[in-house]
């Protein structure tokens, strides 16, 4: 999705913006710009394309100056084009906006303004904006760009995270939020930063302030006044942001996919500790009102919503929280459940699950759960992320900064936190002793080693890829709680080696996807040892029947595998619960492997983005 970036201070604007830009690419875009002023006069350069595009541009007529802002446009309105890309600017070409966000009235604005005498130049909702700002400022100077912008945002329907800078007030720049796109402003001795990316000014400063739904800025070099859009002052803390500098940097790996996979035993752990586990099993979650017992014994039903990989994570979580606390769970696609038809939610705890705890359709189906009389409790990666803040508890995964588009280590966390939030939960409902919560938490604790153990496989399960050369198609059957992993295996290779996969529960091979099974379609079955072993050894026998190309993720020392199947890998032993989170490292390994192979774009897949703030 889009990004934004400011500065403004001692240093050269246009260096430090190109590089924060260059920390913002994960997220997915098709163009770039940046905008600075410069002696008054304002310099803009911008260009369809890469971050290196923009910085050949840079580097033919460099911007100077100590004041700016800059964009990564995600294409919504209009084409990936040089005009389309941000920042946009007013009919004199003395102010500039970069915009995230979708202004929807943008077609009954564009035309008064045509009306009015402005000239457009690209088809973008955004450009409106700066057109808006510029009559505004035009009508009452005295008011200042401040008055300006809030006049002009108040015309506006749609969601929006913008910053603005103008010759005319050539000292600060105006950032402002509304409606779920974030912005955060970070402090430094050196001057300020805008981002809508913790991750991106990462490596200048951690002392952040995070602008809310409603609010303005006005940040200047002595610091940053927020008030609401109706003018009332708003006293903001600084918090800390206490991801490591080195996290958001490749340290060497091809790609941040592959360092994020090597992260997972610590990343694992870090969620573990996150927590506070009690001699008695227990377990505490810090941020999470939600989860106390008093709440817990209020809840009679838990309803999960999430979207993507955070979606697979939440339908593992269904079988964790009924198997572990024995409370029915629903899960829902996000962007389905918020427009059905709701029911009374009393007595229901509706957990949302996101990495980046922004994404817009969670966040919308978050708010219709509340609105039926549902609690709200939030499973989230990101501090002070927009999902931490409007849920009434947070469990906070410790994943730190996940880079790479497709999520992994985040996905692994969430899983972790999902197993301590069943344990909590069983524990207050006398669904679980206190014996069994500790013996699971002691098994917990073991598979950061365990996960280490799969890493050091990872040549075997490249020299496995090899099976999916010259494939367009492929298959991923598993069952219970493993189930939800075939779909995240086959979600994980469709993003990044745009490979077609489907993933079925084995026992549905027969009714309907075994027609298209012959050599040409890799199957991967995931056949660890559990309750129904023994079917997916049928579903095994009934593909291989057919001549298919198998892969059978097993159990060390399965010895029946071995004997039917060519291609195996081996992953240790653990509770049948927590195998989906072992499971997910060799699935992820196998993606990446194939799509290097492949020579795709890993960390940056085609049409992606990391955090998806539009619905
Ligand atoms: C897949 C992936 C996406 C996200 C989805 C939800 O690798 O990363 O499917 O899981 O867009 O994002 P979050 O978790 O940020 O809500």
């Amino acid at each position: 999705m889009c990004g934004i970036v400011g500065y403004l201070g001692n240093q050269q604007a246009q260096g430090v913006l190109l590089d924060c830009l260059g920390r913002l690419e994960y997220r997915g875009y098709d163009s770039a710009g940046i905008a600075t002023i410069d002696g008054g006069k304002l310099g803009m350069l911008r260009c369809a394309g890469k971050n290196a595009d923009l910085q050949s541009l840079v580097d033919r007529s460099p911007l100077p100056g100590g004041i700016g802002i800059a964009h990564t446009r995600w294409a919504t309105h209009g084409r990936p084009t040089d005009s389309n890309s941000h920042p946009h600017t007013d009919c004199n070409g003395a102010l500039a906006i970069v915009h995230n966000g979708i202004i929807e009235n943008y077609p009954e604005l564009k035309e008064q303004m045509e009306d009015d005498g402005h000239r457009f130049v690209s088809q973008t909702d955004s450009e409106v904006i700066a057109h808006l700002i510029e009559a505004n400022f035009t009508a009452n100077i005295e008011g200042g760009l401040i008055s300006a912008v809030r006049k002009a945002l108040s015309l506006i329907q749609g969601t929006y995270a913008l910053a603005v800078i103008s010759q005319q007030e050539a000292d600060k720049i105006v950032v402002a939020r509304s409606g779920g796109p974030p912005l955060v402003i970070g402090h430094t001795d050196d001057g300020l930063y805008i981002s809508s990316d913790i991750a991106a000014i990462l490596h200048y400063t951690r002392d952040i302030q995070i602008l809310e739904d409603n609010e303005i800025a006005e940040i200047c070099r002595d610091g940053a006044t927020i008030s609401l859009l109706d003018g009332t002052p708003v006293d903001r803390a600084r918090i800390q942001i206490d991801w490591q500098q080195n996290a958001a940097e490749r340290n060497g790996y091809p790609h941040f996919m592959l360092k994020e996979i090597h992260e997972q035993p610590q990343a694992v752990l870090e969620t573990i500790k996150g927590q506070t586990l009690l001699a008695d099993g227990a377990v505490l979650f810090p941020q999470a009102a939600y989860t106390t017992t008093s709440q817990f014994c209020l809840t009679r039903r838990v309803t999960i919503l999430a979207c993507g990989s955070s979606w697979h994570a939440g339908l593992v979580g269904k079988h964790l929280i009924e198997s572990i606390s024995g409370t029915p769970v629903d899960v829902d696609i996000a962007s389905e459940y918020r427009y059905r038809p709701q029911f009374s939610h009393a007595g229901t705890l509706a957990i949302g699950i996101s990495q980046s705890g922004e994404t817009a359709d969670t966040l919308g189906a978050l708010k219709t759960a509340r609105n039926s009389g549902a609690g709200i409790l939030a499973i989230c990666n990101v501090n002070g992320s927009s999902m931490g803040r409007e849920a009434d508890g947070v469990i906070y995964t410790h994943a730190g900064p996940e880079i790479g588009v497709a999520s992994t280590k985040t996905f692994t966390c969430q899983l972790t936190a999902l197993v301590l939030f069943a344990i909590s939960l069983g524990l207050a409902n006398g669904n679980l002793s206190a014996r069994a919560a500790k013996a699971l938490l002691q098994d917990l604790l073991r598979l950061p080693l365990l996960i280490e153990r799969i890493l050091a496989q990872s040549e075997a399960l490249a020299g496995l890829a090899r099976l999916f050369d010259g494939a367009t198609n492929a298959l991923y059957l598993g069952r219970g709680v493993l189930f939800p992993l075939a779909i995240e295996g086959a979600l994980k290779l469709k993003e990044i080696s745009y490979i077609h996969a489907e993933a079925y529960p084995a026992g549905e091979l027969k009714h309907g996807p075994i027609a298209l099974i012959d050599r040409n379609i890799p199957i991967v079955v995931i056949a660890t040892q559990g309750p129904l072993y023994e079917k997916l050894l049928t579903a095994i026998q009934e593909v291989k029947a057919r001549d298919g190309a198998v892969l059978v993720m097993a159990t060390d020392g399965d010895r029946k595998i071995g004997a039917i199947v060519e291609h195996v890998f081996y992953l240790p032993a653990t509770t049948e619960l927590l195998m989906p989170i072992l499971m997910a490292v060799p699935l992820q390994l196998l993606a990446y492997h194939i799509a290097a192979r492949r020579g795709c774009e890993i960390d940056q897949p085609r049409n992606l983005a990391k955090s998806v703030t539009v619905d």
